[in-house]
């Protein structure tokens, strides 16, 4: 049995109190989710900047779909924003661990809005720490970025090895590992970061100019709109899914082993897929789904600023640290979200 099987049939019999920031959002909708189906308490916060109510409201079906129990009592909801210690304080009150998702994403808006995206990342990420801290939670997990990797050349990506950060949002992402860290010297407050790499699944937002790839390109193939694919296609990343994400999330709140605390993981598969590979996964999962539908040629563009040509993890350490245990490739998750977005869209 991995840790994770035990971690969560300890979980279905051991009621703790979670804080979910940017519960409204895609990656916090779905720790929402997990955690409800372990019949954990929840408390979400949340400004819907970027989220939305039917992320929660979603999140909560899905679990009572799944369980056969109705969970809603077993969540709150602060409608409050990260940006007010006021917020961040009540949030933390009587919670056992804080996974601080709250944030605002994307290399383009962070160059569009520099200030904006400083705000919500920095200082808001700054108020999260005090708060975590002050309240005596058991473990702050926060959502680092592979974009700290910056232009370090290395692939795989090990966690120690980083280079100059290549826009604006990853200056925020840098900058919170390097808060988490002093928290851990000038206060003893030890906390674990996770470098996301580029994460997929269900509530993906397709929606706006700062849309991720993949339900971007699901909801412009859906709706017989223009695929645009910046580059020459070729650039890759280590597209991760979701519940291999909830799993780190977990894993890190909950380890006993010290010597995993006040560390930053990468959260991937160690696989790389290009643009162009990419596209005919979603492409020929959607056709066999939605047989109307037909063959589209996507339409190149310039290469965009601030991305990094090529990303890939070295997950080691998240192995052997936190016994991480990736449950899907990229190929399984894709089938699973490409049935979901089917569905939803
Ligand atoms: N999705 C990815 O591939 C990826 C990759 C690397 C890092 N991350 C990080 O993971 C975290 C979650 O990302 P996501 O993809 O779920 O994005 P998302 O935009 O779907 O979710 C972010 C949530 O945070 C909320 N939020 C933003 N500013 C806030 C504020 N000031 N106060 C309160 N709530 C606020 C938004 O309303 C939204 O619900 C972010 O920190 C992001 O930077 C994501």
């Amino acid at each position: 049995m991995s840790r994770f099987e035990k971690l969560q049939d300890y979980l279905k019999n051991n009621q703790s109190t979670w804080l979910v920031t940017g519960v409204a959002g895609f990656i916090g909708s779905n720790l929402l989710e997990k955690l409800l189906i372990l019949n954990q308490k929840v408390v979400g916060l949340d400004n819907f900047d970027t989220g939305y109510q039917h992320n929660i409201d979603q999140a909560i079906q899905d679990a009572k779909n799944f369980s056969g129990k109705e969970l809603g009592g077993n969540f709150k909801f602060i409608d409050g924003d990260i940006r007010e210690l006021k917020s961040c304080q009540q949030a933390c009150k009587s919670v056992d661990y804080v996974l601080h998702q709250a944030a605002l994403g994307s290399v383009p808006r962070s160059i569009e809005d520099p200030i904006k995206t400083n705000r919500a990342n920095i200082d808001g990420f700054l108020n999260m720490l005090v708060a975590s801290k002050d309240a005596n939670v058991k473990r702050f997990v926060y959502a680092a970025s592979s974009s700290t990797y910056g232009d370090h050349p290395d692939l795989p990506k090990v966690e120690n090895k980083i280079g100059n950060p290549l826009s604006p949002y990853a200056v925020t992402k840098a900058v919170n590992e390097l808060y988490a860290s002093v928290f851990a010297k000038a206060y003893g407050f030890k906390s674990i970061g996770l470098r996301y790499f580029n994460i997929f699944g269900k509530r993906q937002d397709p929606n706006g100019a700062y849309a991720a790839v993949i339900p971007k390109w699901v909801s412009a193939i859906l709706n017989n709109e223009d695929v645009y694919i910046y580059g020459d296609g070729e650039t890759s990343r280590d597209y991760c899914y979701i519940a291999n994400t909830v799993q780190m999330n977990l894993l890190a709140a909950t380890t006993v082993n010290d010597q995993a605390t006040d560390k930053i993981y990468n959260v991937a598969l160690n696989d790389r897929t290009s643009l162009n590979t990419l596209y005919k996964m979603i492409e020929e999962r959607l056709i066999q789904r939605k047989h109307d539908l037909k063959n589209k040629v996507p339409l190149y563009r310039d290469f965009r600023a601030g991305d990094v040509r090529h990303s890939q993890a070295n997950i080691e350490k998240a192995k052997s640290l936190l016994d991480y245990q990736p449950s899907h490739k990229v190929s399984k998750g894709m089938d699973e979200t490409i049935d979901w977005y089917i569905n939803n869209l």
